[in-house]
């Protein structure tokens, strides 16, 4: 079937789309970002969500917004194991364009270690030219016992890199020799695939109480993470953006210090296979069971569209490596419902293994 398509430029930066098609005319609004964010404490399992959605929705960019090396996020494909804390997670779709948004802290030899570990091409690269830069005077500051000690930061240095942009003294990408190669307008190239329609995903990390703002203070990071930051990180504003997708995990995880609901004891979070250790710091996660308030209130603080929810096989082992919503059990199946009927957004992707591929998609 051969389709013609007429697009009709609006000055709002919304475009209608006429697709022709046997003398038929559809008229579509055209938005194409997606961002996806994590809706409790970090680890939600973003990294696996978002190499889906690049395999799946083939974007031309994954853009990847969120505070800086301080994230791990884990992406396992054919048995592969990646471990992600500074290139988008969406990597693993080769076409699309690998970019870093100028929010985002980069520590350069993360970085380059990262793009050696991939073996991505680096032409796919391109790193802001106004990202902050963090440097080791950073990361010693972040080892001391107000920030690792007091707060459980993840002593990567992200916390006084931020401090020292606000204080307008740090450094920059544009004034790093090793990052020449890949330094471009990260908001520009956002801008150029929107208006042609392309599709974008834009990559949150950490989670929203984890947010500056809007976390439990002082137990937060060093900023905003929940979709309206990451879109400012990336350079685009609200209007573009299609669906934002809260990840939840099917229980709750917390890294470091501050409240966490209903924790459970090492013993009991173990016994239920909830047990998991730290990407970036190898701590133990701490675990609490799925908590409807916090979703509920993450739901709304990020405007959520849609939700995604990953580790169902660890409360509901009769499910690991599912990929078809009808073969899950009945009480599986039940648990995403509620899930629906407490927090009010439907729950359109479903996660049953790590690999990309155990994955239910309702879209
Ligand atoms: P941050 O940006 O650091 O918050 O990370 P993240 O949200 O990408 O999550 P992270 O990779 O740190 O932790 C999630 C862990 O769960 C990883 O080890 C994933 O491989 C794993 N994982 C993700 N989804 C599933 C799933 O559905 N089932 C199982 N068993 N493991 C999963
Ligand atoms: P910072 O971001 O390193 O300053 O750490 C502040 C708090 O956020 C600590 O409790 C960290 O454990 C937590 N944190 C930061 N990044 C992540 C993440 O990617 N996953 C989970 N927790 C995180
Ligand atoms: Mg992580």
């Amino acid at each position: 079937m051969s389709n013609r398509t007429l697009y009709l430029e609006f000055g709002d930066g919304f475009r209608i789309l006429f697709i022709l098609s046997y003398g038929v005319i559809i008229l579509v609004r055209e938005l194409s970002a997606i961002v996806i964010v994590g809706g409790f404490f970090g680890d939600e399992g973003k990294g696996k969500i978002i190499s889906y959605l690049a395999l799946h929705d083939r974007p031309s960019i994954v853009v990847r917004g969120g505070v800086g090396p301080n994230a791990g996020h884990t992406v396992m494909m054919e048995g592969k194991e990646f471990k992600l804390r500074q290139l988008p997670s969406g990597f693993v779709y080769e076409k699309a364009r690998l970019l870093i948004g100028p929010g985002v802290l980069i520590n350069p030899k993360v970085l380059l270690d990262e793009i050696e570990k991939t073996k991505i091409n680096p032409k796919r690269l391109g790193v802001d030219y106004q990202c902050g830069i963090i440097e080791d005077t950073h990361i010693e500051r972040d080892s001391k016992p107000d920030l690792k000690g007091r707060l459980g930061t993840t002593g990567s240095g992200c916390g006084p890199a931020n401090a020292d942009r606000a204080l307008r003294i740090l450094k920059l990408a544009r004034d790093i020799e090793e990052l020449k190669p890949f330094l471009t307008d990260v908001p520009g190239e956002l801008h150029d695939a929107i208006d042609k329609g392309e599709t974008v995903l834009i990559e949150g990390t950490q989670g929203t109480f984890l947010s500056l703002f809007h976390g439990t203070y002082p137990y937060v990071t060093s900023k905003d993470v929940t979709a309206s930051a990451i879109c400012s990180d990336v350079g685009i504003g609200p209007k573009h953006v299609r669906d934002v997708l809260v990840v939840f995990k099917a229980y709750v995880t917390r890294v470091g210090a501050g409240p966490l609901p209903n924790e459970l004891s090492e013993e009991e979070a173990e016994r239920r296979g909830w047990l998991e250790i730290a990407t970036v710091t190898r701590r133990k996660r701490r675990a609490a069971p799925f908590n409807f308030d916090l979703a509920r209130r993450a739901v709304k603080l990020n405007s959520a569209t849609m939700i995604a929810i990953t580790k169902l096989d660890k409360v509901f082992p009769e499910v690991e490596g599912v990929r078809d919503f009808d073969k899950l059990s009945d009480g599986a199946k039940e648990f995403i419902w509620e899930i629906e009927k407490k927090v009010g957004v439907p729950v359109k992707i479903i996660s049953t293994g790590p690999d990309i591929l155990d994955t239910i998609d309702l879209r």
